[in-house]
């Protein structure tokens, strides 16, 4: 069952009973205008593409450069972060890259958290969005409403009402004929797109049961600075903060989640049971997120995705896929080699001379936009967030947490956080507003909001 934006599935059947069942998500999707306003079409390479980037960090830099290696008549237009020092940086190893092609001025140049506002109205016709994900689909909104073609990280958001969200500027998007393109890399891997093609033709017969495995070590840690108020502080350490990452899993490990979706076709697990805890990042500097995560995810096919993720230092890395099937197994270790063993015996030892998946995305969203037939991965980059969105529900509550109670989740994390669960519309952010810290989840005692 795909998420094909009305209705999300597992919700309900019936699109009126959905939306009798989902208030907030049935007032989001009928107020979705039809837009009937001509977009521009683009000749190939004949005009130029000017692009905006927002979130100037290390993604969003990698990002911007494939970006502007994406077509032959493409420049980087405008830039925007909260921070000048990440601007700087990042300018500078564009323009390292990209000398000809990189026409950021002062005049287009952006600092605070009205950036994203600034970058919309300088006159870009594709936005990378590449902040931290809490951002993601407040400004995803934003740029879909400005009419412009978007490249958007994963994840898309880290709770479900930002989900919702997006999901609605992915309807407008496809009614405005604008490029949604998702950083959900994997489904741009050429190694990957094979394996999955196999999976998906039945090499392996139905997919059974699946286990992914997203361990790392640690991470970074920015000490709090003299001078530094709260915003700042969790503007720098954003990672450690579920209002901004959705946790490590949501951050991180979504990418697993992402493809046992991507395996499944897109079906939407009916339930799930998770635990997770930190063990080792008791401290003050790491926030209130966990450390580990184990969860079973149970579809309506019968077929049951198991997830493990970590990130403790010294313990043993590793990040791969399994997808076992009624005829074989198909495996994937991350960067190396993937094969399927059983009636059918195939492996890529190696991925030499493949496609950097990363500027797959961009050649490709390039592409559809010169085309008029933008790609828009709305559906399912959605979908694949909404999966580990209900994982970490259920890891925080303890509780087994179905499809339809995840996707119904009136907890939205930023409004909390700053205060604002009484105000309508999006939440506003400013340096010196006051951030409430949530509790590390105990699961038991953690309520399902
Ligand atoms: N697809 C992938 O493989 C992949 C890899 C790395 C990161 N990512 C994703 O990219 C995103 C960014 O990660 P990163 O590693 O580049 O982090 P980062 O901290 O290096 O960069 C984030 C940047 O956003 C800026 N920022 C924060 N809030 C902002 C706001 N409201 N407006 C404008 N700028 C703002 C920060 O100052 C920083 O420069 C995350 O969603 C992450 O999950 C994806």
């Amino acid at each position: 069952m795909t998420m094909n934006l009305q209705p999300p599935p597992g919700v309900a059947t019936d699109r009126r009973e959905f939306l009798k069942r989902s208030s907030v998500l049935a007032a989001g999707i009928a107020a979705a205008p039809f837009i009937s306003v001509p977009q521009r079409t683009y000749a190939a390479n004949s005009e130029t593409l000017k692009v905006g980037l927002v979130g100037c960090g290390g993604r969003g830099t990698g990002a911007a450069s494939q970006a502007l290696h994406g077509d032959r008549n493409v420049v980087l237009h405008a830039m925007g972060d909260i921070f000048e020092d990440r601007m700087k940086g990042s300018l500078e190893q564009i323009k390292k890259e990209h000398p000809e092609r990189t026409m950021v001025t002062p005049d287009t140049s952006f600092i605070g958290f009205d950036a994203i506002d600034k970058v919309l109205a300088s006159g870009v016709d594709v936005v990378v969005l590449a902040t931290p994900p809490g951002f993601r689909p407040y400004h995803l909104k934003k740029a879909i409403d400005a009419g412009k073609h978007v490249f958007c990280e994963k994840p898309m958001a880290t709770d479900a009402p930002g989900v919702r969200l997006v999901m609605e500027a992915a309807a407008v998007a496809k009614q405005k004929k604008l490029a949604l393109t998702s950083g959900f890399c994997w489904r741009y891997n050429p190694a990957e797109r094979q394996i999955m093609k196999r999976i998906h033709d039945g090499e392996i017969g139905s997919p059974l049961s699946m286990y992914t495995v997203y361990n790392t070590g640690s991470l970074w840690v920015k000490p709090r600075q003299p001078g530094w108020n709260d915003m700042t502080y969790q503007m720098r350490n954003w990672y450690y903060f579920t209002w901004l990452s959705g946790d490590h899993l949501v951050e991180q490990a979504v990418h697993s989640l992402d493809k046992m979706q991507w395996a499944l076709k897109d079906e939407a697990p009916v339930k799930c049971v998770a635990h997770g805890g930190r063990q080792v990042r008791t401290g003050s500097d790491f926030g209130h997120i966990n450390d580990h995560f184990s969860i079973l995810y149970e579809y309506a096919s019968g077929a049951r995705g198991y997830h493990f993720s970590r990130q403790q230092a010294n313990t043993a890395s590793d990040n791969s896929d399994y997808f076992m099937g009624s005829k074989g197994v198909a495996q994937i270790k991350a960067f190396a080699g993937l094969r399927i063993t059983g009636e059918t015996n195939w492996n890529l030892r190696s991925r030499e001379g493949l496609e950097n998946m990363y500027q797959v995305e961009h050649n490709e969203m390039m592409a559809s936009i010169r085309k008029g037939e933008p790609i828009n991965d709305g559906a399912w980059m959605a979908q694949s967030t909404m999966v580990a969105l209900m994982g970490r529900m259920a890891a925080y509550t303890g509780q087994e947490i179905t499809w339809e109670q995840a996707l119904n989740s009136k907890e939205n994390l930023a409004k909390w956080v700053t205060n604002q669960e009484e105000e309508v519309g999006d939440p506003k952010f400013s340096w010196d507003m006051p951030l409430r810290v949530p509790a590390v989840a105990m699961p038991g005692q953690t309520k399902f909001v």
